[in-house]
């Protein structure tokens, strides 16, 4: 028998495939600051705090701004990201989450929201999703974004169990690393070659069961 009590999803690339527009949007402001972006530099990004993803981003194109412009930068990303989030609906909750989650509420077993974005709200709303959740943890509840554990610890700590009851489901390298700091397994959404770090990694939730939570 599993010892599992908590659940903890990360939003973005593991619920829902928003991480795609993070990356659109992303690229589309190097696009106009004139240097490329590839899916590989994103990786960096996925889990990583809106400024923090943009220092990120500007340290791969070798700028420098002040940081009234790069608050400006950040804003125009969102809205661009806002925008795409806007026509999402329950059809972008990746394949076997909602089967798992259903799977998770008959066993009794808590689910939890862990991501550091401040859209997530509107994105769960968005997606029907809400009301699945036990806990959300989300950016506009923490100060410290992944691999700090906080949105981990927090979720546990709402949910009144101890970490090594959780576990994290993460498609981020970050996120991964934010798991291992909070002291809690992690089941990888993604590649293998990518998330070295996690305990198990899985392509998706497709066919998920329980067996999922022995470590
Ligand atoms: C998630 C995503 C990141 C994103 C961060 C902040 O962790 O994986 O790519 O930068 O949230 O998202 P926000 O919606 O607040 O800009
Ligand atoms: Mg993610």
């Amino acid at each position: 028998m599993s010892k599992i009590k908590v659940c903890i999803f990360d939003l973005d690339g593991v619920v829902v495939d928003t991480a795609k527009y993070h990356f659109i949007a992303w690229k589309r402001l190097a696009s106009e600051l004139g240097f490329e972006f590839t899916a590989l530099d994103n990786e960096r990004l996925k889990g990583v705090s809106r400024m923090d993803s943009l220092n990120i981003l500007l340290e791969i194109g070798k700028k420098t701004y002040d940081e009234e412009t790069k608050i400006k930068f950040a804003a125009m990303k969102n809205n661009w990201y806002v925008e795409y989030i806007t026509r999402m609906d329950e059809s972008e909750i990746l394949p076997g989450v909602k089967d798992f989650m259903l799977l998770l509420k008959k066993e009794n077993i808590k689910i939890a929201l862990g991501s550091v974005s401040k859209n997530a709200m509107s994105i769960l709303n968005r997606i029907n999703l809400t009301e699945y959740f036990d806990s959300i943890i989300d950016g506009t509840k923490v100060s410290n974004a992944k691999p700090d554990p906080e949105v981990f610890l927090n979720a546990a700590k709402e949910l009144k169990v101890i970490p090594e009851e959780c576990v994290v489901f993460e498609d981020a390298v970050s996120g991964i690393q934010a798991a291992i700091n909070a002291n809690m397994p992690s089941v990888g959404i993604g590649s293998p070659e990518i998330l070295t770090k996690a305990n198990k990694v899985v392509a998706g939730f497709v066919g998920m069961d329980l067996s999922i939570l022995e470590f």
